[in-house]
């Protein structure tokens, strides 16, 4: 056996737990500790804040949050945060953002926005008692969590229906599927409240009705947790224009006409072949994911459910789609975006207040329309790249300033490098070489 292990970790200060993890992982490397502490921000009430999103925690990681503007969405400007750490996404979100601002810009659609949750219990009843039963139990659950559904009613929420299902798959394992309406915030909380409460009267009301209890004896419930599929909470995102006005030649020389189908094909690509379409999905999430870590959500929900979405017809496919029809361009993308713009981390964390401020406080719905137009720049920016230049040479622009960050160039040393790598292929090797014949100067 290697490694070390402690008991009581959690209760050691951040001191105690910074010397025990570089000791006993860290070699005992001071520059690691150094390191950790760097991050540390200096104003202590900040610093507890951040501490108090996790749990044994020994620093801070920081991710660059950048701006991409010129993002016209359903008729309004937005400047929308981005937090992420891969070169080129802001850059190409903007560059998409600036190209569709002059054709139209964006247009949204709100399709649904129902969440949904589940209790799964083992009972050795049959489907046809509880349908009769149904109305009186469903009554009695809503009755019974009535003071907790209360304010929720109030913002215009709640709870839309409750359905009772049958796990096909397995033996005596049914459902309590329940659909809500959580307005601005992302409900999980709710949600799951919720869900618990129901499945203590779900017990309770089992236990209580003779004529079923008698026959088939006690529910056993085996789970109650949301669900972060959410089918019925989707945005649509598309831009179009005609097809003379698809300039997206890189070169110039390219006909619009033959790019414009290099692109659908591309996209066709996608929704044929899971390896294609998993790396076009990533595209999207590239934007998707950054906008929603800028306003606190939950970005591990959020690409759990595309995923899942993606796979709606049983087989994995792009979320976006192209059509060219009348000598018109169509490039579309239909997302699932369980988001909230109150609650949670989107007001407890200064930054994600400062990006819904700057995005004008919107509520959940125009949030996901801005989140799906960033994703559909994103996967435009990436397609019109991939079927043009190739994705290297915009990367490999960004790339080259990470090298020379690595290499710690100086601003002069950064400017020659910049113009002389312009028309070359960068490489690490390449700019180190470039950067000692300077020095040599
Ligand atoms: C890189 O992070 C994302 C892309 O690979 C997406 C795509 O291929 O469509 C450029």
């Amino acid at each position: 056996m290697s490694g070390s292990s402690i008991s009581g970790f959690s209760r050691l200060t951040k001191k105690e737990k910074i010397d025990w993890i570089v000791n006993a992982y860290g070699g005992g490397d001071e520059k690691m500790t150094d390191i950790l502490s760097q991050y540390e921000l200096s104003e202590d009430s900040l610093q507890k804040l951040h501490d108090g999103f996790s749990e044994n925690t020994i620093s801070n990681f920081i991710l660059p949050m950048g701006i991409a503007p010129n993002f016209l969405i359903d008729g309004i400007y937005y400047a929308v945060p981005m937090v992420i750490e891969e070169s080129s996404v802001v850059a190409a979100a903007s560059s998409a953002a600036k190209f569709w601002q002059t054709r139209g810009g964006f247009h949204t659609e709100i399709v649904s926005t129902y969440k949904v949750g589940h209790i799964s219990f083992r009972w050795k009843g049959d489907m046809a008692s509880i349908d009769r039963y149904e109305a009186e139990l469903t009554a009695d659950l809503i009755k019974h969590t009535a003071h907790l559904t209360a304010n929720m009613e109030k913002r215009g929420g709640g709870l839309r229906d409750l359905r009772f299902l049958k796990v096909d798959e397995l033996t005596d394992i049914y459902q309590l599927m329940a659909r809500f309406e959580t307005c601005d915030s992302m409900g999980a909380n709710f949600i799951n409240t919720i869900l618990e409460a129901y499945a203590s009267c779900l017990e309770i009301w089992f236990e209580s009705k003779a004529e079923l209890y008698d026959t088939f004896g006690p529910i056993q419930v085996i789970i109650s947790i949301l669900s972060n599929y959410t089918p019925e909470c989707i945005a649509r995102a598309w831009v179009e224009c005609p097809i003379a006005e698809l300039d997206i030649s890189r070169q110039g020389d390219e006909d619009i006409r033959s790019l414009a189908e290099k692109f659908k094909t591309a996209v066709d690509i996608a929704k044929a072949d899971v390896f294609r379409a998993t790396t076009h999905n990533k595209g999207i999430y590239n934007g998707i994911d950054a906008v929603v870590i800028a306003t606190g959500n939950d970005f591990r929900a959020i690409e759990a459910s595309g995923h899942a979405y993606a796979s709606r017809t049983g087989r994995y496919s792009s979320l976006s789609e192209c059509r060219i029809e009348n000598e018109h361009f169509y490039f579309g993308l239909e997302v699932p975006l369980a988001l909230g713009t109150v609650g949670g981390l989107t007001s407890l964390h200064p930054l994600a207040r400062v990006s819904l401020e700057l995005l004008g406080k919107p509520n959940a719905e125009t949030l996901m329309s801005i989140v799906a137009s960033v994703g559909l720049a994103q996967n435009f920016a990436a397609l019109r790249s991939l079927v043009t230049t190739g994705i290297q040479k915009g990367h490999m622009k960004m790339h080259l300033q990470n090298i020379l960050s690595h290499l710690q160039a100086s601003e002069s040393q950064r400017e020659l490098a910049t113009t002389y790598f312009a028309d070359k292929t960068i490489s690490h090797k390449a700019v180190r070489d470039f950067l000692n014949e300077v020095d040599k100067l």
